[in-house]
């Protein structure tokens, strides 16, 4: 099975998850985007739900599937998120932002009862950091929060390049909240909660990729079929 049909297979299993009347967040991200075709595709046979996307990319994807939506500050709470992400570990937790949208993920996710996770069994990691953490940064004063998101890592054990990203043109990526992104190579992230919690002390970050005690299930698609991790319940 190629990557593309295992997102697919956790997709499809993160249907179950659905219930009518429900509030359902939808994630970002290529995998999440199958979960909004399926959730696309229930609505059309007459599903009953509300969503709130996680990105203007899912919001287009899934008002073009006539997905009924509404917003945080509607309906503040909601039952059950879906999304995708770059890493997860034993633990449930994850490395999120690689599509840029951690910040609008991380609200719409904590602000639900449960957090499903679909991935592909390329994403399981024994220890994150191997994949960028993305970190959400104001404009105003980049170069001084990168010098102390790169003095804070260090002093957690983190070190790497720590790269602004661009985009194709290159141009600076600007999120749907009208932040840039620092991409950290870190390879490993020893202690993860040292880390995040050394990060909220820089007043430039906005927020970073590392979702901690936020994923409640993981669907994990690999060849011998899904693996379902749970956390805290
Ligand atoms: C978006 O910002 C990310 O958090 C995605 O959920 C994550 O990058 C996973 O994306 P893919 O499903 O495309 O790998």
């Amino acid at each position: 099975m190629n990557s593309d049909e295992k997102k697919e297979k956790a997709a499809q299993k993160a249907m179950a998850f659905v219930t009518p009347g429900m509030t359902l967040g939808l994630g970002t991200g290529s995998t999440a985007a199958k979960f909004v075709d399926l959730v696309g595709a229930a609505v059309a046979d007459g599903l009953d739900l509300v969503c709130i996307p996680t990105s203007e990319a899912t919001r287009a994807q899934a008002a073009a599937l006539n997905i009924p939506l509404t917003t945080l500050d509607e309906t503040p709470h909601l039952d059950v998120t879906v999304d995708g992400a770059d890493e997860l570990d034993e633990h449930l937790r994850l490395v999120k932002g690689g599509g840029g949208a951690l910040l609008r993920e991380k609200i719409v996710a904590t602000a639900s009862d449960k957090m499903v996770v679909i991935a592909d069994d390329s994403k399981y990691v024994e220890m994150l950091g191997q994949f960028p953490l993305p970190i959400e940064v104001v404009q105003f004063g980049l170069k001084s929060s990168l010098m102390m998101i790169e003095s804070l890592a260090g002093r957690v054990g983190c070190k790497g390049d720590i790269v602004q990203r661009m985009k194709e043109d290159g141009t600076p990526f600007i999120t749907d909240n009208g932040n840039f992104i620092l991409d950290c190579h870190f390879g490993r992230i020893e202690k993860p909660e040292a880390l995040s919690g050394a990060l909220t002390q820089v007043p430039g970050v906005v927020e970073n990729g590392l979702f901690l005690g936020i994923a409640d299930v993981a669907l994990i698609a690999g060849d011998e079929g899904i693996t379902q991790l749970e956390f805290g319940f």
